[in-house]
């Protein structure tokens, strides 16, 4: 039996409809997101390995490509992980208000789909954290908000202007059923990328992404959540790929190709890849970029 969510906020039970089974792909677009270099990565992954271990999510596009038979999967910012376990255990209720805010928001003129935003920005922000409602308007946020990106001021409000965007998809609800199976054997955490490897062991799989090492002073697009990744952070996690290393698991971690990363990742593999980048703060340097891609193996 397939569940079918209707705009008229019914769930409507289809008997004798085929499962519709399709690959999960991510369902945010996400600043930083790996998904155009995957092909390139393709030939670096491991081939084999047991778990698999994700500490900074963001959209999971490296997660989504590996399918891996077990993983757990991290992000510091807790309304994201909100989202993906109420995609894990309530996909129905979430879809049901999906449905509810595409319809409200395509029957709308573009100065009221635009008005629409910020009020629900606003309502977002007023929301607790682990509200399924407030799950269902950070997909939202992304599809109609600027550019995929999840920033929030130093006092905790998303705050990421309108996206101007002709008729966004907002959601596909044959996609979030099949990341809602996907995720059926996936442990979510919601803590820092250090504490969320603790528990990997030998011939486990860690993909690192942090957030960019910066390109320049102006360039530092590190702030997804309040809490900006410092360089503090990242030579917390230069120690935390030696630790790892150390106990018998596998990594690879991506970041941008500076001489700060090539110094910091001295002591393993470089490898390095093409990507384009999209965020950048002078309009003029966005275009193809070299991506570090750091292995222990
Ligand atoms: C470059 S993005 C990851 C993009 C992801 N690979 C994708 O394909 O969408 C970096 C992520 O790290 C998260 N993050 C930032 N600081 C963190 C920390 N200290 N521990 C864990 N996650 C962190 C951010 O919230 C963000 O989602």
């Amino acid at each position: 039996m397939r569940k079918v969510g209707l705009p008229d906020q019914q769930l409507v039970m289809f008997e004798n409809l085929p499962e519709v089974r399709i690959k999960p792909e991510p369902f945010l677009k996400w600043a930083g997101g790996k998904g155009q270099l995957l092909t390139q990565f393709a030939a670096l992954f491991p081939k084999n390995f047991n778990c698999y271990f994700e500490p900074f999510l963001g959209s999971g596009a490296v997660f989504f490509h590996l399918r891996p038979h077990k993983a757990i999967l991290n992000d510091v910012n807790p309304s994201l992980i909100a989202a993906y376990r109420h995609i894990q255990t309530q996909p129905d209720e979430l879809i049901i208000i999906l449905y509810s805010l595409r319809q409200n928001y395509h029957s709308q003129s573009s100065q009221e789909q635009e008005r629409t935003y910020y009020r629900l920005r606003a309502r977002y922000n007023g929301l607790p954290s682990g509200s399924l409602e407030k799950s269902a308007l950070l997909i939202f946020l992304n599809k109609t908000g600027y550019n995929g990106l999840y920033r929030e001021s130093k006092k905790g409000g998303f705050n990421v202007p309108f996206g101007r965007y002709d008729n966004p998809s907002i959601f596909d609800e044959n996609n979030l059923r099949a990341v809602s199976q996907e995720l059926q054997n996936v442990t979510l955490l919601n803590t820092g990328f250090k504490e969320a490897v603790t528990t990997a062991q030998e011939g486990d799989f860690i993909y690192f992404d942090p957030p960019y090492v910066p390109l320049s002073k102006t360039a530092s697009f590190t702030s997804y959540t309040s809490q900006d990744f410092s360089l503090a952070d990242q030579l917390t996690l230069a120690g935390t790929l030696n630790e790892v290393t150390a106990r018998g698991v596998l990594f690879m971690l991506s970041n941008a190709a500076t001489d700060t990363a090539r110094d910091l990742y001295k002591n393993f593999n470089q490898h390095e890849v093409m990507a384009s980048r999209a965020i950048n703060s002078n309009p003029n340097s966005r275009g193809k970029i070299a991506e570090l891609v750091v292995t222990n193996y």
